[in-house]
């Protein structure tokens, strides 16, 4: 259901990813791993329609993103959920505000909102925190958050890019239990980290990347 054919992008005379086609399943959880500069959070910057291949297509579900009409992108993204560093969390909203907003953004009823906001908050274990700041949590906790409102108009697609970044590590394999939940209710993940210890022992798809080639992949 995503799949990459022969995608290439560049920017000015940097060629960063090469001809990379993959194919990731629906209601699969999937890793992209490399080293810094590798071209992870490229890929799924043109997963999002953040950016636009230069060769290639990138086909998601129904949705062929090499030929996308601009006006359609707002509608593409609803069915995509994104843990992306640059997303920061609302410092003076609530947790819960914070995990309704895009769907109060979208004109989601407010008795609609609750429930998925709650739903989602549920899911990622923070119910208790509904009313609390961003500010007063750990850090494991806003990433949980971030999730949350990733999460909340229950998308088909979640991507996440670094998503354990500042967290020590029992705080980052708890964060992914959490995407584990949510990839085994049915949800296709795809997570974009160089610490291997993420998918160490998951038994999942790892594809690996190196100067922009996709070199290979291995099962975490
Ligand atoms: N907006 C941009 N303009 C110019 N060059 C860019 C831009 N974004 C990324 N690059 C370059 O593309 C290459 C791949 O970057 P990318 O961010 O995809 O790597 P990454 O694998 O996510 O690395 P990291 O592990 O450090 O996050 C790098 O050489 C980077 O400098
Ligand atoms: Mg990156």
């Amino acid at each position: 259901m995503i799949a990459f054919q022969n995608v290439s992008k560049h920017y000015d005379n940097n060629i960063v990813l090469k001809d990379i086609s993959f194919s990731v399943q629906k209601a699969e959880m999937a890793f992209i791993t490399g080293p810094s500069g590798a071209g992870k959070s490229t890929i799924l910057k043109l997963m999002y329609m953040e950016e636009r291949p230069d060769e290639g297509d990138i086909v998601i579900g129904d949705f062929h993103l090499a030929s996308l009409k601009a006006s359609k992108i707002p509608f593409f993204r609803r069915g995509i959920g994104i843990v992306f560093q640059d997303f920061k969390l609302i410092d003076n909203l609530t947790v819960i505000d914070n995990v309704a907003l895009s769907l109060r953004i979208r004109g989601v009823s407010e008795k609609e909102v609750k429930t998925l906001a709650f739903t989602a908050l549920k899911k990622v274990h923070l119910r208790h925190k509904a009313d609390n700041f961003p500010k007063s949590l750990s850090g494991g906790e806003q990433q949980r958050v971030v999730i949350a409102r990733a999460i909340v108009a229950e998308p088909f697609l979640v991507l996440a890019d670094e998503p354990t970044g500042n967290l020590d590590s029992n705080t980052a394999l708890d964060i992914m239990k959490v995407f584990r939940g949510i990839n085994i209710s049915g949800t296709t993940v795809i997570i974009a980290t160089h610490n291997r210890e993420l998918f160490r022992y998951t038994g999942k798809r790892v594809l690996k990347l190196d100067g922009g080639n996709l070199i290979g992949e291995e099962v975490g």
